[in-house]
């Protein structure tokens, strides 16, 4: 049951006492060996920076504070291509009746199992990270794609999926209704969708666009093994959560002595976890209406089912916050500290470190802080899931300020 609510400049916190839960095999860290040694053979792979930002954390009177740097993904400026591009690659292997795990990525790529496969369009919504990393993905396998965009989506993140030569339908919708268009129509033309949440009836895709993932989260547990750290507290951002649940389901099962604390955010307007878990009934609660945020990659109305448990048990704490944080954690991580490292973070990308800056900083925040016993001896770990992808808007926020800091 939430324990705690308060309201303060548009921004929201709910804390609770995390319940244990059945952790699915799926985002077990077995599971994440078999995906990775997919991803691995990808041209270009790369593991992506875990930035250590040990100035910051010194100024801020804080252990460690750990940035997960998705910006260089393949070059798609996001950590979404993981998702797709392992669940198609599963498809294919589906349509090619052999286990994934038999199948060279240079075989999936060739034209024998092109023709094998036959021509096959696939489709999906998005904002467009993920539609950009599906469109990369049917691209290389000689495939179509159609994307179905909602309304307001920037002209850069349009062109860069056409980039990859998919054909992009912008509608005058929001994300849950494209997602309900891009069904219909794929339904209608014999399309596969390739959807990075799930429904009733549609699992088995978002449970590998899920499995995806954790190539970035066990890069990050590598990472930090490395760096000889324990991850104290976890601060992942939400959009449908299926990253959430991806992170959280996966981190539970590598660190259960003690169990790291898992911290979600989500935009004001967009915060579905946070009205599921508010609610207490157990049951996930939809949020309707424009889901207006420079946070698009976060603007999404309805919980991923499949992440669902996860998100309702093992987080102590939920945050909805206002664009104001995460135009703070941009600037933040763009004008590093002495010899940190500037990270290159768009707006679904910086809330969480936006949120630290806030926890850190601002008395406001001080009962939370201490709610969470965040402080000298903690190692904070956030996820930048994307880069720039919207170049405008990231010029206004980092040099001119849009958005300005409250409190
Ligand atoms: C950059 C970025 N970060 C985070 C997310 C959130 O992922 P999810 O919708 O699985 O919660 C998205 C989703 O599109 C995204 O594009």
């Amino acid at each position: 049951m939430p324990m705690e609510s308060i309201e303060h400049l548009n921004c929201r916190y709910l804390l609770q006492a995390p319940r244990e839960t059945g952790l699915p095999e799926t985002l077990s860290p077995a599971a994440a060996l078999g995906v990775r040694a997919f991803h691995r053979q990808l041209p270009g792979y790369r593991p992506t920076p875990l930035v250590h930002l040990e100035r910051l954390a010194r100024a801020w009177g804080l252990g460690d504070v750990f940035v997960k740097d998705e910006s260089p993904r393949f070059g798609l400026q996001a950590f979404k291509v993981l998702g797709g591009s392992y669940a198609i690659a599963q498809l294919v292997c589906r349509k090619l009746g052999r286990p994934l795990s038999e199948v060279t990525y240079a075989q999936l790529v060739s034209e024998e199992v092109r023709r094998q496969v036959g021509q096959i369009t696939l489709a999906t919504a998005t904002d467009g990270n993920h539609g950009r990393g599906v469109a990369w993905a049917a691209e290389r396998l000689g495939q179509k794609s159609v994307i179905f965009m909602p309304r307001g989506a920037v002209p850069a993140r349009v062109a860069s999926i056409r980039a990859h030569g998919a054909e992009v339908v912008v509608t005058d919708l929001n994300y849950d209704d494209a997602i309900r268009l891009a069904c219909r129509e794929a339904e209608k033309n014999g399309w596969y969708m390739v959807q990075d949440t799930a429904w009733e009836g549609y699992t088995e895709i978002p449970t590998w666009i899920m499995q995806g993932y954790l190539t970035m989260c066990a890069e990050t547990v590598d990472q930090l093994r490395a760096a000889d750290s324990y991850p104290t507290h976890i601060f992942v951002q939400a959009g449908v959560g299926a990253l959430a649940g991806a992170v959280i389901g996966y981190f539970a099962q590598v660190y259960r002595e003690p169990r790291p604390r898992f911290i979600i955010m989500e935009p004001a307007n967009a915060a579905c976890v946070f009205a599921s878990a508010a609610a207490g009934d157990g049951r996930t609660h939809a949020v309707t209406g424009d889901l207006d945020t420079i946070m698009v990659g976060l603007a999404c109305g309805v919980v991923n089912p499949l992440s669902w448990e996860i998100l309702r048990d093992l987080p102590c704490c939920y945050t909805s916050l206002d664009d104001f944080v995460a135009a703070n954690g941009m600037r933040i991580l763009a004008n590093p500290l002495a010899d940190d490292k500037p990270v290159e973070s768009g707006e679904s990308g910086a809330v969480g470190l936006g949120l630290m800056d806030l926890l850190a900083n601002d008395p406001a925040w001080r009962e939370l802080k201490e709610a969470l016993e965040i402080g000298p001896q903690s190692t904070l770990v956030c996820f930048s899931t994307e880069g720039a992808t919207d170049p405008v808007n990231y010029r206004e926020v980092i040099w001119h300020g849009k958005y300005p800091h409250r409190g």
